[in-house]
């Protein structure tokens, strides 16, 4: 874990925190956050793309306050360091849009043990989302908005822990679906849990978008050349989103799908409040070694 040298400007400032910047559309989103005027902090990995988006950006929007902070996010423990110095600098956060995420073209395990896919685009959200909203680090009328994918409908959830060997009988494509699923199921059961807080919670398919997506994928990576073939512009896709973080706040809504822009029905065993329970726990089964640990 490290921070962008000007990770002070963001000390108790109200902020849009965004993962997975550096590419695809939570690099276009970057920019409409910041014609907003937003105050930004955005995960990476990569730090010479991170610097360069700061400093193009800034070269356009010179009173912008935006830094990173380089996390690998399938490590819960990287995840802990990065909302405990948003808790220890009284930075609020205004909207968190947990948008990294991977398709599993490989058979990949994090640093905990959890299966690759299943860790980044569920356990980090999960773990991002509760800790900020333990620490107290969220405001009134925040919001989270998970980048989730129409490829949810596929899921079924009916697996028993998530565990890699589990998991790896799955297609890659109904893995990569189970783990949407389970995001939803998150969106839908945190919805509810912060209500009371005024905390609005939920989540977005962007569309099929040229991204990078079935990159990082060693010589398979030849696959994302069918993507970007096919996808729509990931531009299109943030200004979608851009509007849809808007119309969240305008209209407080909250437990809602959205899809291309609009607000549509999500599968049904997404609104399965049994399922929503069942991956409630396991997904704390995940992490509660790590977070003791740190
Ligand atoms: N593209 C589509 O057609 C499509 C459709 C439905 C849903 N989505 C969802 O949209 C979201 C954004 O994806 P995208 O299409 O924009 O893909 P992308 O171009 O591959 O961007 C993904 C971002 O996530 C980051 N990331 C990946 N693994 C990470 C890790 N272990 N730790 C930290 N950051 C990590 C990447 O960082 P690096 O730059 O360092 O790799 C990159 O910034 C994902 O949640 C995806 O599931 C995409």
């Amino acid at each position: 874990m490290k921070f962008s040298n000007n990770i002070e400007i963001l000390s108790s400032q109200n902020i849009t925190l965004i993962t997975g910047a550096t590419s695809g559309i939570g690099f276009e989103m970057l920019e409409y956050l910041a014609k907003d005027n937003q105050n930004i902090l955005f995960t990476a990995r990569n730090e010479t793309k991170a610097i360069k988006i700061i400093n193009d950006l800034i070269s356009v929007y010179p009173s912008l306050r935006i830094s990173y902070a380089l996390c690998e996010l399938s490590d819960q423990i990287e995840i802990l360091k990065l909302t405990n110095y948003i808790n220890c600098k009284l930075i609020k956060v205004k909207n968190l849009i947990n948008n990294a995420g991977i398709f599993p073209v490989k058979n990949r395990i994090s640093k905990q043990g959890i299966e690759l896919s299943f860790a980044i685009n569920h356990i980090a959200p999960f773990l991002i989302a509760t800790q900020l909203y333990k620490d107290n680090s969220f405001d009134k009328y925040s919001l989270i908005l998970n980048i989730n994918s129409s490829a949810h409908y596929r899921g079924r959830g009916d697996l028993e822990n998530y565990d890699p060997q589990e998991t790896y009988n799955y297609s890659k494509m109904q893995r990569y679906s189970e783990t949407k699923l389970a995001n939803l199921c998150l969106t839908y059961k945190l919805s509810k849990l912060y209500i009371n807080d005024d905390i609005l919670v939920n989540a977005a398919h962007p569309g099929i978008v040229a991204t990078n997506l079935l990159s990082n994928n060693g010589w398979l990576s030849f696959l994302n050349w069918g993507l970007k073939l096919v996808g729509r512009n990931a531009n299109k896709s943030a200004k979608e989103l851009f509007e849809v973080i808007q119309k969240c706040h305008t209209d407080k809504l909250s437990g809602v799908f959205f899809s291309e822009g609009d607000i549509v029905k999500s599968s049904d065993y997404s609104y399965d409040i049994n399922l929503q329970d069942k991956i409630w726990n396991i997904s704390i089964g995940l992490i509660n070694a790590s977070t003791m640990e740190f």
